[in-house]
């Protein structure tokens, strides 16, 4: 059990270079293993999740070396991957798994998927269905994991997404460059697009429509690593972004930050509320990046629909932390895809805030929150619900909170932020 740091004295102060960004860490390493020649990404994400990716790789025959967060990856070419004789541990990461899923299913071997308990109750069957449709045969337990891939030439496909996601949109991408012909994919919103940017900067060939959500790509390309600096990561970036905006006298500034517009929902929603944010952007070939300045600020309710979610999808438990400090009522829904992320974060966000006080109202598809209600503490145990984002959110609450909580399951950071507590500390001093 954790301590968490109270309100402070004077606030958060301070220039902090967040980690580098999970899904393009992810990315990196995936296009890297099907490219020829060397990959080299810098900064480098080294949390939990990433390394999964890293190992599973390894595991694949893809020869990896890690020092710090430089990454180099000798890429074995689309063809190239070698059976695993042991299962690959996907841990906790939906992403590696789900990404991993595509690639393994036009290869001419079989391997087997495992996670840890919270993974092996999320959802597979949006991946394992449209990759059936391509050829591929793919075992899943009760639509779950353990998955057995048994791999297959694939048909190329003309599918609709069922849920707006980037990790069922790049499964499919990455399957689609294994066919022997051109696939379709429409969304049914925009998802985060790294995949597709990341894979053109690789040499493949793979077109976005004008309306946004028909993607088409083009199979077996010649893909060439290449190097790359991966962007701070928006999505830890957040939880200061969140933490500046709240706690009196704070003045931070985040270095590096990627800026790709699927990922700035919670920036866009903050300068709704009248949050104070200054952003400095820098040219780059590849992502957008930029420095943010953000300060304390009254903040207004605000109510967000379907539309912006995906732009927004891992902050909303800050977007809800915001709300329950706005001068009024904010309602969030369509937000129902939080139910099968790393916990229930509905139903999670929902019991934690009640700890603390919070008028927060669960709805089946997000809540309903009045920031006018004064909080106080009726439990000081708070559980991190075995989610990453989950503990770091509480950790954020706590500084708005003048009696000493504790948090259960604080280590969950490891996920996507193994430094977030010395982090929070350096801005705390
Ligand atoms: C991710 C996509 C999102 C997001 C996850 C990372 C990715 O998931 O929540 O943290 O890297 O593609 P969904 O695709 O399930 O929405």
């Amino acid at each position: 059990m954790r301590a968490l740091k109270g309100k402070p004295a004077g606030g958060l102060h301070g220039e902090l270079v967040v980690p580098g960004d999970k899904s393009i860490s992810h990315r990196g390493i995936m296009l890297g293993a099907i490219s020829e020649g060397i990959t080299t990404l810098t900064h480098f994400l080294t949390s939990a999740d990433c390394l999964s990716t890293l190992a599973a790789f390894q595991q694949l025959g893809v020869p990896i070396e890690r020092t710090g967060t430089t990454v180099t990856v000798h890429g074995v070419g689309l063809h190239g991957l070698k059976a695993s004789s042991k299962a690959l541990d996907m841990g906790n990461s939906g992403t590696t798994t789900r990404l991993i899923m595509g690639l393994l299913a036009g290869q001419n071997f079989s391997s087997t998927l495992i996670g840890d308990a919270s993974l092996s109750k999320r959802p597979m069957r949006r991946v394992s269905e449209p990759l059936a449709q391509m050829g591929a045969e793919i075992t899943t337990t009760d639509g779950h994991l353990p998955v057995t891939i048994s791999g297959k030439p694939l048909q190329a496909v003309n599918y609709h997404l069922k849920v707006a996601s980037a990790q069922v949109k790049s499964a499919l991408i990455l399957a689609a460059l294994q066919a022997r012909h051109p696939s379709t994919l429409v969304e049914i919103q925009p998802t985060r697009d790294h995949t597709e940017r990341m894979l053109r900067a690789f040499g493949g060939e793979l077109t976005t429509a004008a309306d946004g959500v028909t993607i088409t790509v083009q199979p077996q390309p010649h893909l060439k690593g290449q190097a790359m600096t991966i962007p701070g990561d928006m999505s830890s970036a957040a939880f200061f972004m969140t933490a500046a905006s709240l706690v009196p006298g704070s003045q931070v500034t985040l270095k590096d930050v990627g800026l790709n517009e699927t990922r700035t929902g919670l920036l866009n929603i903050l300068r709704e509320m009248g949050g104070a944010i200054s952003i400095q952007t820098e040219p780059t070939t590849g992502e957008p990046i930029g420095d943010l300045t953000i300060q304390p600020a009254r903040l207004k309710p605000i109510d967000i629909g379907k539309a912006q979610i995906p732009a927004v999808i891992d902050e909303l438990p800050l977007v809800a932390l915001l709300a329950a400090k706005a001068d009024g009522v904010s309602h969030i829904s369509g937000a129902e895809e939080l139910r099968v992320k790393e916990t229930d974060r509905i139903s999670a966000i929902v019991t934690e805030f009640k700890k603390l006080g919070i008028a927060i109202e669960e709805q089946p598809d997000g809540f309903i929150i009045d920031g006018r209600q004064p909080w106080h503490v009726e439990d000081p145990v708070l559980d991190a619900h075995d989610d990453h984002r989950i503990g770091m959110v509480l950790s954020i609450a706590a500084l708005l909170v003048q009696s000493p909580l504790k948090l259960k399951g604080a280590d969950s950071v490891r996920i996507s932020y193994p430094e977030f507590f010395d982090d929070l500390d350096k801005l705390l001093q």
